[in-house]
Order: structure tokens, then sequence, then C-alpha cells
């Protein structure tokens, strides 16, 4: 294999000039859509043309860089080798989710130019749009309209704002109505490779400087509709109150039970509550909530939702509420390949780095994709474990770590 080095340097410059773009005192704000978003974009496009790539955006709003293989051979054009993740956050997120992921791809076509160093293969670095799902609550948009799985809901997506999905796309370049024609064939790809920060606590807590992804965890979300009756809160005796609010907070004590005491899926979260009238002085008459589960078993999400629909059923009884628990998304686990799990080990050695297998408790690109193309996951540690927050951190040294497994993994797929 020919020996190409990153430069770290220049990675990680060009990692905290993106991670200005969206900043605020309270972490990272570009949020898929927004001014920031397509700021972020805007700045990664100068860049892949300053590595020589060709840049277009699909009518899914992904940005793609290419760069052509080596044209010496007379043989038919080979398939791509495609690299990405997403520069979208969550709101108040964090600069390395997805960013890293994005910059590292870029410095391996630069790298690989500045040394002059020619692929057999035609390499594309792809953005893809709104990987979080922050806002049209529809996540993977733009890798899952790469893959061909859209569904009828993402057509349909509204925004929390009232926006539909068909009127922002142009704002990024996108057009809803084409979509079809943003879907790659199995045929046009050789493989996938993305790098991403753990967001968990396993890599830094063991000390290793690689982690390569067994697969991708499931996840199932919900929406938690509680009606009861807003009244009085001075006034109305205890006995009387049909609270949604205590409704809500028995429910989120019996996510927390479900995942954490009752061992039934590995993680389960409320993460978001809307509170209706939301004053101090009234009863809660209406509660809305998002509930998700995550776990590599099907089973277990299964599982997790008797479970959640069995506690709602008691609650609503008890306290005499109305409650409906909606099933949002059912994105399924997704394993990674043993070949392709090995080529990401073989990448790492050839770096002279240490690496430890883990499944990804994070969704990911990776896993849309996976399903037209084989595809890699390269991890490296994140600081705390902490991530989807401002105090997300990855050390220059392992971003740089990251990028090399990368740009190895690249040369060893394009010998394959
Ligand atoms: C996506 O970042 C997720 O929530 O796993
Ligand atoms: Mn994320
Ligand atoms: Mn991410």
């Amino acid at each position: 294999m020919p020996s190409v080095a990153i430069n770290s340097t220049r990675l990680n410059d060009n990692l905290a000039a993106l991670g200005q773009i969206g900043q605020d005192e309270f972490g990272m704000q570009r949020v898929a859509f927004s001014q920031f978003d397509v700021a972020g974009r805007d700045y990664v496009m100068e860049l892949m043309q300053a590595a020589g790539m060709s840049v277009r955006i699909d009518a899914g709003g992904n940005v793609i860089g290419r760069k052509e293989g080596d044209s010496s051979g007379n043989g038919p054009t080979l398939p791509a080798i495609m690299l990405g993740s997403h520069t979208d956050t969550v709101p108040s997120g964090g600069q390395y989710d997805g960013a890293l992921g994005v910059i590292a791809a870029i410095e391996v076509v630069q790298a690989l130019a500045d040394a002059d160093h020619a692929t057999r293969h035609p390499l594309e670095v792809v953005v893809f749009t709104n990987e979080e799902g922050t806002g049209f609550h529809r996540w993977l948009l733009g890798s899952r309209a790469i893959a061909g799985l859209w569904e009828a809901e993402d057509f349909a997506a509204v925004h929390d704002d009232g926006a539909t999905l068909t009127s922002r796309l142009p704002d990024i370049g996108g057009n809803i109505s084409r979509i079809a024609e943003a879907r790659r064939r199995p045929d046009e790809l050789a493989c996938y490779l993305e790098l991403h920060i753990e967001q968990g606590p396993t890599l830094h807590r063991g000390g290793y400087p690689i982690g390569i992804v067994t697969g991708i965890t499931g996840r199932s979300v919900y929406h938690v509709d509680i009606v009861g009756e807003a009244n009085h809160a001075g006034t109305t005796p205890m006995a009387l109150r049909r609270d949604a609010m205590s409704s809500a907070a028995q429910i989120a004590l019996a996510v927390r039970r479900i995942a954490g005491a009752m061992e039934v899926c590995r993680v389960g979260t409320v993460g978001s509550m809307d509170v209706h009238p939301n004053a101090g002085n009234v009863i809660p008459g209406r509660v809305q909530m998002g509930v998700e589960f995550r776990d590599e078993r099907m089973e277990s999400l299964a599982a997790a939702e008797v479970e959640l629909r069995r506690t709602a059923e008691e609650v609503a009884h008890a306290e005499n509420v109305a409650i409906a628990v909606t099933a949002q998304r059912n994105t399924p686990a997704v394993p990674i390949s043993a070949n392709m799990q090995q080529l990401a080990a073989d990448a790492a050695e050839a770096s002279g780095l240490a690496h430890v297998s883990l499944p990804s408790g994070a969704g990911h690109d990776a896993q849309a994709i996976a399903a037209i193309t084989p595809a890699a996951m390269i991890f490296v540690p994140s600081v705390g474990g902490i991530s989807h927050a401002p105090a997300e951190y990855t050390t220059p040294q392992d971003c740089a770590n990251g990028a090399q497994v990368l740009l190895n993994a690249l040369l060893l797929a394009d010998q394959r």
C-alpha cells in the first residue's frame, strides 16, 4: 500500500473554522436548513473545490464532491469509493459530530492530491442533508434519499415552525419533486467509509485511539400525547385533578425503568416535552412528549414498546387522562459486514494504531448507505464520552489519527 500522510494542522484548522459557523454561547446551532447550515455547507464546498473536486448538489440537497479515478487504464469507469458524514448539528450541539467525518474526508482527498497519488476508483465526498432530523423529525434525510429509502412521511414532512420540507429543500439546493434522481445504483459505488467521533465513553475510557464499528443501533421513536384537563392550580382538590404533567412524569420514569432496572432494551430517553398551557398556576391540560428506545436487537425494541403502551394504559386509568402513543419511526439496526470491519481494522494497523471493535449507539448516515453498498465506520474517542452537547471534544491527535485511518482504508479499498 502506498504511504500517504494526512496534514494534521490543516485538518484541525479546517475543523475549527467550520466550528465557528453557527457557534453561540449555548453550543453549535447549525441545525439543518438554517442560515448556519447553509453557511457551513458553503464553506465545505470551497474546501472541496480547493482539493480538486467537482461539486454538485443533488435533489436531496446532498453536497457531492467528486474526483475522477486514474484514467490511464482503458477499461470501463470503476465505481466510486464514497466518503462522507454530515455538517448539520442538533440544537446546542458540539463541533465534532458529523463535522469531523466531512472535514477528514476532504483532507484525505487533499492529501492524495498533494502526494500526486491518483486512485483507481473515483472518489466522492458527501455532506448528507439533515442527518440529525431536527425540526422535521425525519432523520438521515439525505442519505436515505441516496439509498432510495424515503418514505411517505418524508414527502409529507412538516417542520415544527409549520414549513413543509417541499418548501425548505430548495433553500439548500434540493428539489423534492425530483428526489428519485438523488438515488444511486449499487453498481455506481464500490463502498462507503465514514469516520465519526464515538459519542460515548468506550474508547476514551479504554485508552483506544481507534474503534471499528460492528453495527449501528436500531432506534424506535414515539410521540406520546396526554390529554387531561386544564384547571385552577389553587382551587382544584388533588383528588379531582386530571393532570397531564404528573401523568407525563410517570411515563418518563417508566421509560427510564424499562431500559434501566428492567433491562428490556439498552437505552430509553424522553428528550422533549411540550406542556400546555405551560403556566405556573394552571394544572397542565395537555403534555406531548418524544420518547425513543435504542438497541441492536429489534426484539428488544419491540418488547420496550409493549412496556411503554402497557404503562400508558395504566397511567391513563389511574390519572383519568387520555394517552395516545403513536409510533413515529422505527429504524432497524444495521450490522457492518465482516469484510468491511476487517478493512477498517487493517487500515488501523497500517497506521500503527491500536483498535477495538464496538457497536454504535448513535445513528449515522452509514446505516442508510449500507443498503446500497458495503459500508465501514471508524470511530475516534470522545473525551468524557460527551456528545450532542457543547462540551463535545476530540483531541487534535485523535482527529488526525482517525483521518489517517480513513485514508488508509480508502487506499486498501482502492486496491481490492
Ligand atoms: C443521531 O445523531 C443520533 O441521534 O443518533
Ligand atoms: Mn448527532
Ligand atoms: Mn453524527
